[in-house]
């Protein structure tokens, strides 16, 4: 996507060819900047205090922290070392682990003389895999946007979205918002509902900064407000992303997700989830009791970010003073609240039978 006319992906490989150049998140949306990664823990660090997050990218930049760390030490002994403080940095968003797993696939019939150039290449293949995936994921989410758009002609279609699942959060084009993207290219009128996100904000800080960026129409709305406006017929459709689908077709996402699918079905607002098939943990069948939810810090609640009228950033406390805060950083939504999944191989139910319908392969 572009960032002042420049195309950019989320992360790239820098000139000297081995260190590796990510956007920084934590400075979005106040400034663009660039920081370089030169280590295996430039790349942990980055993936835990989120200067790249969403669960593709975040698969994509362990990846390259893998390459990183066979650079110092190419042997069987460093490379489990260095998967298992990569896998460790976020627990909830499988890309993770899957990234994690195809490097060492890849790596491990290789001699460690050679494993150097070989990581490079699986790792830049996974993000070219990555953007082919979500353009797929784009396309077949723009069929569902057209039918609603051909029920309504003339006028615009609304999208609820929550948190980022745009291409900040993968290597390029995102996934909920590829379709939105391809919709809005394609001439049909669409606005997008941009949930804030807390308390992170990765929607309001984020989302809005990318659909603005792309000259799509949006408006940031606080958390709560999506099932009022839902109530007043001013919902057509939710599409968000996810951190980890089960096989059973469950999808935790980040918190607040599950509430909104919520008031979605009670409106009878079609619910979508997008999501490469690197996000189906095939491994287990219930969400709630089997995926890992992510703790972070009470800080992320109390306090938060702001840009101050001379243009510098400042942190700013929000709450009670000495009050507790808890801060789940996703929720699990049950298969039974979503409409379908939106996949690179087509949408279908979010059911056993439909994930085995289009990966016959992978559902055993
Ligand atoms: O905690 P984050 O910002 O990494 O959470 C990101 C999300 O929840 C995204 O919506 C999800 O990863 C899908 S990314 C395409």
């Amino acid at each position: 996507m572009k960032i002042h006319g420049r195309a950019y992906r989320t992360i790239w490989v820098a000139p000297d060819g081995w260190s590796v150049v990510v956007i920084d998140q934590t400075q979005l949306p106040f400034a663009f900047a660039t920081r370089p990664l030169a280590s295996i823990d430039d790349a942990a660090h980055a993936i835990k205090s989120m200067v790249v997050r969403g669960a593709p990218l975040i698969g994509a930049t362990a990846a390259y922290g893998l390459c990183m760390a066979l650079r110092e030490d190419a042997s069987d002994a460093a490379l489990s070392r260095a998967y298992d403080l990569l896998v460790a940095t976020r627990p909830t968003a499988i890309n993770l682990k899957w990234a994690l797993d195809q490097m060492v696939e890849a790596l491990r019939p290789v001699p460690p003389a050679g494993r150097v150039p070989v990581a490079y290449a699986r790792a830049a293949r996974l993000c070219d895999d990555d953007v082919a995936t979500n353009e797929a994921i784009g396309r077949h989410g723009l069929s569902i946007i057209r039918d609603i758009a051909q029920r309504k002609p003339g006028k615009t279609v609304n999208i609820l979205t929550h948190c980022n699942a745009g291409w900040l959060a993968c290597v390029d084009w995102g996934t909920a918002l590829a379709p939105i993207y391809m919709a809005h290219d394609a001439g049909i009128p669409v606005h997008v509902w941009v949930d804030e996100t807390r308390p992170r904000n990765q929607g309001g800080s984020l989302t809005a900064y990318e659909l603005g960026a792309h000259g799509v129409k949006h408006t940031i709305i606080v958390d709560n407000a999506g099932g009022h406006y839902m109530q007043h017929g001013l919902v057509d459709m939710c599409i968000v992303g996810t951190d980890r689908t089960t096989a059973t077709g469950d999808v935790a996402n980040k918190i607040g997700t599950y509430l909104k699918a919520l008031a979605a079905h009670d409106n009878g607002v079609p619910f979508y989830v997008a999501l490469p098939s690197s996000t189906i943990d095939w491994t287990i069948e219930d969400g709630l009791r089997q995926i890992e939810i992510e703790e972070r810090s009470a800080r992320e609640v109390t306090h938060v970010l702001g840009q101050l009228s001379d243009g510098s950033t400042q942190t700013v406390a929000l709450t009670a003073p000495g009050s507790p805060a808890a801060n789940p950083a996703f929720d699990v939504t049950p298969a039974r609240l979503v409409t379908g999944l939106v996949t690179e191989r087509g949408v279908c139910p979010a059911t056993r039978a439909g994930l085995r319908r289009l990966f016959a392969e992978r559902a055993g």
